[in-house]
């Protein structure tokens, strides 16, 4: 008796169970899954492969170098420093051409400054006064002459707003061993020499008018040139690989990051000091100090690539096969419970079979009062009851 039981059992493991389908000719469900079957379809085919592409790799661990040169050069006439020439040696702060570079707008310069005493509105030290009326000051060690405070009030090199800079950035995304530079592959040697990067007429060249770039940010060189700035310069790869190289191109966008919540706010701008020193003929220190103000360029470079690959595609067309069994799924709730003739069709759908022989490897404890209970149902309980 077991050993035939175990037979059976043996034999079902090798056959093959494919479901019965009930069909409810009812217009309102059926259109209901048509519908849900459509929006799934369209989610994605319209979404998930053609917007999102869906069937490509992507790669976002972009690999990337940045190199600045400026260009401009201009004369200033003060009565602080008197005729000047600038040339970028003078205005470009680290020299090296990184992918952060300050350009200097404007300068207070305290010049010949050596260590002494000298008057200060700090309250440390002798307090020296002019006579018994007067507030008095207050008496320092310090490089003397101090220098001088107050804010500039118009830029020195206002002419900076016209000179450009060139930023070469390569770039490279490991996994596609793919490499690319923002410099247009051309052979035309003088392009270079002339162009001027524009979003409509030239979006290649990767030369840019400093005025531009901070009209850009939605402010007035001029304005900013006064107290300092930062802005940003973003570059975005944004890479079809399955395209050819030259449709890889990088978008330039334009930020001002020194935040400026009113217009007079205290904070913004950007200023640092520096000294230049020296020794007079008897051997005494001497020094320059400078304080510069300037706008900061921070260039920041990302990006990502996609290129197809069979292992997303199959992944997203089975979560999508997925979606469309939870769209049955729901047809079945509302068919089986939220309409009038749900109770017909429930019926139909879940047969209650009169239990025959209970099988000797799932000894399971049925109660005979409780025939309708809906464990009986269980696809497994009915395979071995069959
Ligand atoms: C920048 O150049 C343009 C055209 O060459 C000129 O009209 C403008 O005055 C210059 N800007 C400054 C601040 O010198």
């Amino acid at each position: 008796m077991a050993a035939a039981a175990l037979k059976s059992v043996c034999l079902s493991a090798f056959d093959y169970k494919t479901e019965k389908y009930v069909i409810a000719q009812n217009k309102r469900v059926g259109i209901l899954y048509r519908v849900v079957q459509l929006a799934v379809l369209g989610y994605i085919v319209g979404w998930v492969f053609l917007t999102k592409k869906g069937y490509q790799e992507t790669e976002e661990s972009i690999q990337s170098t940045v190199i600045t040169k400026l260009k401009g050069v201009t004369l200033t006439n003060s009565s602080d420093t008197g005729v000047r020439l600038w040339d970028v040696a003078d205005y470009v702060v680290p020299p090296q051409g990184e992918n952060i570079f300050f350009v200097v707008t404007n300068m207070i310069e305290t010049r010949n400054q050596s260590p002494g005493y000298c008057a200060e509105v700090i309250k440390t030290g002798v307090c020296l006064k002019k006579d018994t009326n007067s507030t008095g000051t207050c008496e320092i060690f310090a490089w003397c002459p101090i220098e001088r405070s107050g804010k500039p009030q118009k830029p020195l090199l206002a002419k900076a707003e016209n000179f450009t800079v060139y930023i070469k950035n390569s770039i490279r995304f490991p996994n596609f061993k793919f490499a690319k530079s923002n410099v247009l592959d051309t052979s035309n040697n003088s392009y270079l020499k002339s162009c001027q990067y524009d979003k409509i007429h030239s979006p290649y060249c990767p030369i840019f008018r400093l005025g531009d770039a901070v009209l850009w940010t939605g402010h007035d060189f001029q304005d900013m040139a006064k107290e300092g700035g930062v802005i940003g310069i973003f570059i975005e790869w944004n890479c079809d690989l399955d395209k050819s190289a030259s449709k890889c191109n990088p978008q330039y966008s334009f930020n001002r990051l020194d935040l400026k919540s009113s217009p007079v706010s205290v904070t913004s701008g950007y200023n640092f000091r520096y000294a230049k020193y020296y020794k007079n003929s008897k051997g005494e220190d001497y020094r320059t100090l400078i304080k510069v103000y300037g706008i900061r360029f921070d260039i920041m470079v990302n990006g990502k690539a996609g290129k197809f690959n069979i292992i997303p595609t199959v992944i997203n067309i089975g979560s999508g096969l997925a979606l469309m069994g939870a769209g049955a799924f729901f047809c079945d709730l509302v068919l089986l419970y939220m309409m009038k003739k749900s109770t017909v069709y429930r019926e139909r759908k879940y047969e209650s079979v009169a239990l025959m022989l209970v099988p000797l490897f799932f000894l399971i404890y049925i109660n005979d009062q409780d025939k309708n209970t809906s464990w009986l149902s269980l696809p497994m309980t009915l395979n071995y009851c069959r």
